[in-house]
């Protein structure tokens, strides 16, 4: 793990892009957090009662994008292309690569590239892309704690960006490991893989998360 002591404190400009179950649960723990949320819809109607939380606007996602520092894409992974292409400039803003390429759909999409999170660079190549957020049920996602219990959280991508995803983590309550560059993403997404599969082929159900120990 790498050495995450710069990692910066205070509210944060976030949009988060896709507000459905993933996207809705984590406004709700950044805002809670003291965050400066801003959710990107199409119909920015359908989630009016978003905009009602402290610190929340619900904007188009190129709005949303615009006036952020930290962009986090919370769409299927068949839509990233035409996400991506709809948010304009992210040249110099952290975005947070927070899918799962699970169905065959989605697998397609990214064939030829080691990671989504390569994928999403290659879209958004002046950006620094982190993936995170995408280890864990999407219920869970707006407390980082279960009965108490702060979850594991790895987080992993590019340099310049992970202080801030590291902080953003935190502030929602999460046990969060750093784990490097985009080199360690491949990590991220195989315990994604783990989550899944001890959810729905060893029948756990979806009401648990990762967890390590240490003194
Ligand atoms: N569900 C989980 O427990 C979970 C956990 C971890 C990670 N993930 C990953 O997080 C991502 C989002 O999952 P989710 O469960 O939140 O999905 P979801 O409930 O279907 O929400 C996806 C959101 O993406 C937006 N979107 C933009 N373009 C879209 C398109 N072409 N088709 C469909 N939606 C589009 C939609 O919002 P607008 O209509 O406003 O644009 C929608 O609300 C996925 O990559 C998933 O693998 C899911």
């Amino acid at each position: 793990m790498t050495d995450d002591s710069s990692t910066p404190d205070g509210p944060q400009r976030v949009a988060v892009i896709g507000p459905g179950n993933v996207g809705s649960q984590l406004v709700r723990g950044f805002s809670r957090a003291g965050h400066h949320v801003a959710v990107g819809a199409r119909d920015t109607a359908k989630v009016a009662d978003l905009g009602e939380l402290a610190g929340v606007d619900v904007l188009d996602p190129a709005g949303a994008a615009a006036g952020a520092d930290v962009v986090v894409l919370a769409v299927p992974v068949r839509a990233l292309a035409a996400t991506l292409l709809g948010l304009g400039e992210l040249d110099g803003k952290v975005v947070v690569d927070a899918t799962n390429a699970v169905s065959d759909a989605c697998v397609l999409a990214v064939e030829g590239y080691d990671t989504v999170s390569d994928y999403i660079a290659e879209r958004a190549p002046g950006a620094a892309v982190v993936k995170a957020f995408n280890t864990i049920g999407a219920e869970h996602l707006a407390d980082g704690t279960i009965d108490g219990t702060p979850v594991f959280l790895p987080v992993a991508g590019a340099e310049s960006g992970r202080p801030a995803v590291v902080a953003l983590a935190r502030s929602v309550g999460f046990d969060v490991a750093d784990l490097g560059g985009p080199e360690a993403v491949t990590l991220v997404e195989n315990a994604a893989r783990l989550w899944i599969h001890l959810a729905f082929r060893c029948g756990w159900g979806r009401d648990f998360g990762l967890g390590v120990l240490r003194p």
